[in-house]
């Protein structure tokens, strides 16, 4: 073993949330990586907002209803959820014979923080003869209390699929929520929740970013406000982002979402141009602190270790699953797989 653990790994994981020990720096991570995955028969599923490196050993790199598939599907005996804590919980939840790990526990979601279960129980009772729609950004708690479950890919398809007079709540991002509304002219009642990073670009940058750069396009995601969305020329999840910029024909794109996205927009068109879009102030502030906390050290422990392992109540998981089949279904009748 390549690491010097002096406690039990299990209380060191209570402890950090993750496996805080030290690493040889002189150890060949990605190596090391590549033989883990062989010899546990493990696959690595990430998210596009993942630093470059972990996008680079990844074994699949997906937007939310693309990693939900793949981690439905696989046959590995190992999960490694290189994204944030409810997307490995959802993997753990469509395919709980398989041990699903996560580098480091506390990634979350402000999304999904903003939507506590308690809460949005008392919200649903106040509009009993409503259809619950939540966005995969939600905790399995959520998940139970939902009758159908989105993701920005298919969100617009599910709402349109339903009667127009469907009463729906939707949760918990207003943003998605808004935009959905205006796109298909419903009149969905809103969770108030929003994601941290898709709410702090600033709609005076990005123009003024547009006339110094007059033949670029603005590309955003949905979770983005609304004034954001109405500058852009393209509005669609991180996968229909990353293919927009791959069909389109302009040279440039002003990109209104977390700059991991860089990495395979650039990959995929390294003779194009990408402009991450500005936040209000000076911070990074559209890096998602949450899916920055994984590195590909704590990829390598949780490897090596097996833990920290997503672990999840038998009655609860079945409750989740239920609008999660519901929305993997609906997929596949779209055609989205
Ligand atoms: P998608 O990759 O599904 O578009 O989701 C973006 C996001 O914010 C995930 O946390
Ligand atoms: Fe949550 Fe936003 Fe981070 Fe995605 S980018 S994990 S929605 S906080």
């Amino acid at each position: 073993m390549n690491t010097m653990l002096v406690t039990d790994p299990k209380i060191n994981v209570e402890k950090n949330g993750f496996l805080n020990v030290e690493i040889d720096p002189e150890l060949d991570l990605f190596a090391e990586i590549e033989r883990l995955k062989k010899e546990k028969n493990a696959i690595i599923l990430a998210h596009y907002y993942q630093e470059p490196d972990i996008q680079d050993v990844a074994d699949y790199i997906g937007d939310s209803l693309g990693l939900a598939q793949k981690a439905e599907k696989t046959n590995a005996d190992i999960i490694v959820f290189a994204g944030v804590h409810f997307m490995a919980e959802t993997a753990k939840i469509l395919n709980p014979t398989k041990k699903v790990v996560i580098p480091d526990l506390k990634a979350g979601c402000s999304l999904s923080d903003s939507c506590p279960p308690p809460l949005f129980e008392q919200f649903k009772q106040k509009h009993p003869d409503y259809l619950v729609i939540s966005y995969i950004n939600c905790s399995a708690g959520i998940k139970a209390l939902s009758d159908i479950i989105c993701t920005s890919s298919n969100t617009q398809k599910i709402v349109e699929s339903l009667p127009k007079d469907q009463k729906i709540i939707f949760a918990p991002d207003k943003n998605l929520g808004a935009y959905i509304n205006k796109v298909t002219g419903r009149n969905m009642v809103l969770w108030n929740g929003a994601c941290m990073v898709h709410e702090i670009f600033s709609v005076e940058k990005i123009t003024k970013l547009k006339l110094r750069h007059p033949d670029a396009k603005v590309i955003a995601h949905p979770e983005c406000e609304d004034p954001v969305l109405q500058l852009a020329d393209f509005i669609g999840s991180t996968t229909q982002l990353l293919k927009y910029t791959e069909k389109d024909s302009s040279q440039e794109y002003i990109v209104a979402t977390e700059t991991g996205i860089l990495h395979q927009m650039i990959k995929s068109n390294p003779h194009k141009t990408f402009i991450p879009a500005p936040p209000d102030n000076s911070c990074a502030c559209n890096d998602c602190p949450h899916m920055k906390r994984n590195t590909l050290e704590k990829i390598y422990l949780c490897m090596e270790y097996e833990m920290p392992e997503i672990l999840m109540d038998e009655e609860l998981r079945l409750a989740a699953k239920k609008p999660i089949d519901r929305m993997l279904e609906l997929s596949a009748q779209f055609g989205l797989i």
